[in-house]
């Protein structure tokens, strides 16, 4: 029998399988029903401060080879999701990630400084990565903007606080980044955020497939799997040890999972897949990276995680 367990900053999970933040977790229905799964967690949608209703639709089309979207983070509001994890903490949940995505840094020192005084004590997701709400960057693009960010964060946040990042393309980026975060106590980084700004378009109607920004939206699934490897990977080998990984991006197999960890994953995050199959996908990947496991003598995740070969 092999162990999937998995942990994070002392938190512990059944399993290294988690939603990616935005695919079927809005609502507490949503929510509930990844944590009552095979699940190991459950990551919220990124709430805003305010409720929002997004982008105009059809703003997510799925595709052979993955997705697109411009939702513009549509949510119930941080006051929801913040009340959300606090029900699941009293119920002894506590696997539950809490995530933010501010439109501007101060929406994100709000809500954080809200974190900081409320009784979660969670593991607590910031955003900093959504290409898709109209005339706002994605922070992560801005190194300036991060280190100014993390600097004013760390002035009085002491939770366990992770950063989805955006895919980085080159490696003086990978380097800048891992530099500005390894001065600051980040609890993980989680690589990747949807390949932002693609365009996908159908020739027979000679249309874009989705609306919003003219049919530019964040790339997932298949498209994404390459770039994530990279990341997850490129980061883990520039961070300081006690910054820990989860690896998003392209998994909808076994293999994936053991591929993100090969590249130094604590946990993982499913995403398209997800999306498409909905919450049956969880067993159905740890069984096959059981599999795996068992088929290679590997009894934990540890005895391969980070350990990727090179030619
Ligand atoms: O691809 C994404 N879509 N990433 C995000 O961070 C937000 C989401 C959305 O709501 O547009």
């Amino acid at each position: 029998k092999v162990s999937m367990q998995a942990e994070i900053a002392g938190i512990s999970f059944d399993n290294l399988l988690l939603n990616a933040a935005g695919i079927r977790c809005s609502t507490v229905q949503d929510l509930n029903s990844i944590l009552t799964s095979e699940a190991g967690g459950v990551v919220t949608k990124s709430a805003t401060v305010e409720e929002r209703a997004g982008n105009e639709s059809p703003r997510m089309r799925a595709l052979p080879l993955g997705s697109i979207n411009s939702m513009g983070l549509p949510n119930h509001g941080f006051d929801y999701y913040m009340a959300y994890v606090l029900k699941a903490q009293s119920a002894g949940y506590n696997n539950v990630i809490l995530s933010v995505a501010g439109l501007s840094p101060a929406d994100d020192l709000l809500m954080l400084r809200e974190i900081q005084q409320s009784g979660f004590d969670g593991l607590v997701e910031l955003n900093l990565s959504c290409p898709n709400v109209k005339g706002k960057p994605q922070v992560g693009y801005d190194f300036a903007a991060v280190e100014q960010l993390l600097g004013e964060i760390f002035k009085f946040f002491d939770k366990r606080l992770g950063l989805k990042l955006p895919p980085y393309f080159d490696l003086t980026q990978f380097d800048e980044m891992a530099a500005i975060i390894n001065q600051y106590p980040v609890t993980y980084v989680n690589s990747i955020n949807s390949i932002g700004n693609g365009l996908v378009i159908d020739p027979v109607t000679e249309t874009a497939v989705i609306k919003p920004k003219g049919g530019f939206g964040g790339l997932g699934g298949e498209y994404a799997k390459p770039t994530a490897l990279a990341n997850v990977r490129g980061f883990r080998q520039r961070l300081k040890p006690e910054i820990q990984m989860i690896g998003t991006g392209g998994i909808k197999s076994g293999m994936d999972v053991f591929e993100h960890v090969l590249c130094g994953a604590d946990l993982v995050q499913i995403g398209t897949a997800f999306g498409s199959e909905g919450t049956p996908i969880f067993d159905r990947i740890s069984q096959e990276l059981q599999d795996i496991m068992i088929e290679k003598g590997y009894r934990r995740l540890a005895d391969f995680r980070g350990k990727l070969k090179t030619l």
